[in-house]
Order: C-alpha cells, then structure tokens, then sequence
C-alpha cells in the first residue's frame, strides 16, 4: 500500500491504515472440512510443514498444530503483534511481514516474533517542549542514524520511517506525526535498525507532543464530546452491548469506512 500523500491535517484524525495484503480472517486457521485443494512446504521453527497455499502466516502456524498465544491480536493487520521474518530458498535477504496479513509462499523458512525488547523512557509530557530537545532528552540515539532506509524497507505498513526519524533529529514534531501516524508498533523497524533505534516509541512521543502543544482545536470533537456527556449514544451502546457475536461482526463489516 502506498502512502497518501497528504496536503492539511485534518480536525479528526484518520484511522488506522491496514497493512497491505488482507486476506479473509484466518483463512487456515483451523482445519477445514473440505481439504484444501493445494498445499505447499513451509517451515515453522525448523521443521517442514504442509499447508493450504491460500493461508496467512498464522493461519499456517494453527493449521500445522500450534497455539498462538501470544503474538496475535486483531488478526486483521492493525495492531502489530504479530511481526513474523522470514527467508525465501536460495535468497539472501531476510524479510518481514505480519503474520496475520502475509500469505505464505513455498518453501518459506519462518519464525514469528511475539514481542520485540524496546526501551521506554517514562516522562512527563508537561515537562516537554514540542521541539528538538524532547528526542534529544528521551531518544537520543536518533542522532546515530546512518540513513540506510533499513527501517522504511521493513515496514509492512509502507510508512517513510527514516523520514520520521529524519524529522526528529530536526525537532519537526509535526512531520514525526504524520509520517509515523498509521504506526503499528510491530517492531521490524527496530529490529533491523543498525543504530538500534525503537522507531516507534519515537513516533508516539512526537504524537504525543503533536496533539498537546500543536493540534488545532476540534470544533467536531468538543460537539462529540458534548454529545457524549449528554448521554446522545447511551441506547446505541446498550443495543451494540446486547448483540451476539456474529451480528455484531456482521455490523461491523457494514460499517461506513472513510
Ligand atoms: S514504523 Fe516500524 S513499528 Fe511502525 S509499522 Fe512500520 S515497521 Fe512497524
Ligand atoms: S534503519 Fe536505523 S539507521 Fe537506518 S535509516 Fe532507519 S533509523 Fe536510520
Ligand atoms: S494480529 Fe494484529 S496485526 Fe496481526
């Protein structure tokens, strides 16, 4: 998915942009009754794996037996817990993808990383200014960046993450926002980051500091706000809290999306 170019910032923010390919939820996830037509290898923890050809990395993993029980969330490429690598035969290059999102390919060589080590310094954003000096002060290792564009390859997301770290080491807390914004912390930035950059802390703290010391006041959201006081939506809550399951997935799916 390419990243939208974007000319003003709007009053609201955007949601969340899925990751790229998203394939029916757990197309694999649990043996189905009719066989699958094709199948191919894939090798999960060092051992070869047979599988439908139209499963995701995790639903892969399920089929061939494991239980994911950390590593996955929403299973539809939004929340980032699920950052998988993995090697293609006769191919250097070490790739990355979320699992829940990512198709499996034959003879795929795979490991799913259920969470990645990142440092997070603890502040008090009232203490901070909207300017260089908060990187300098809480991620200083920013200004070790080679500019290799390790980390924008990595992405799943397709997000210009050196450009957000760029942006940091100017102080242009605006630019971290909107570059880092459809940010799924999934990590694969950090780990292939050769100056051991947690790149997503980074963008959180310039969110941070974005919407305290620069977002423009909301009319529309002091009017959602209000609404909200005024108990506008307090039936809608009560019919969503007494659906079933699958209706209230169904109403979901047939939500309006921008
Ligand atoms: S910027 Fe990093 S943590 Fe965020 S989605 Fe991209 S790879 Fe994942
Ligand atoms: S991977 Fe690290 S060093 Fe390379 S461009 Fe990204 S932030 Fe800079
Ligand atoms: S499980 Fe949420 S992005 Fe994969």
């Amino acid at each position: 998915m390419t990243p939208v170019k974007k000319t003003a910032r709007p009053a609201v923010p955007r949601k969340a942009k899925a990751a790229k390919a998203r394939p029916a939820p757990s197309a694999a996830a649990a043996k189905p009754e009719e066989p699958p037509k094709e199948m191919l290898t894939v090798y999960i923890m060092g051992k070869a794996h047979s599988v439908p050809a139209d499963a995701t990395i995790m639903g892969a993993i399920e089929y061939a037996g494991y239980q994911i029980k950390r590593g996955a969330g929403c299973r539809e490429g939004f929340c980032g817990a699920c950052a998988t690598v993995y090697r293609m035969p006769n191919d250097y290059r070490i790739y990355t993808g979320l699992a829940c999102t990512t198709l499996v390919k034959e003879g795929m060589w795979l490991s799913q990383l259920p969470a990645i080590p990142s440092q997070k310094p603890v502040y008090d954003l009232e203490t901070l200014k909207a300017d260089v000096t908060a990187f300098q002060r809480l991620y200083p290792e920013v200004f070790r960046c080679v500019a290799c564009n390790t980390c924008t390859k990595a992405c799943p997301q397709d997000l210009e993450v050196m450009d957000y770290i760029q942006a940091a080491k100017r102080g242009d807390v605006e630019k971290v926002m909107d570059l880092s914004f459809d940010c799924l912390s999934c990590g694969m930035c950090a780990i292939r980051c050769p100056a051991e950059i947690v790149h997503f802390n980074v963008g959180i703290l310039g969110r941070r500091l974005y919407g305290r010391y620069l977002s423009k006041k909301s009319p529309e959201l002091d009017k959602r706000l209000k609404d909200v006081k005024d108990k506008k939506y307090d039936k809608t809550y009560r019919e969503l809290m007494g659906m079933k399951k699958d209706e209230l997935k169904k109403k979901y799916y047939a939500r309006d999306t921008e």
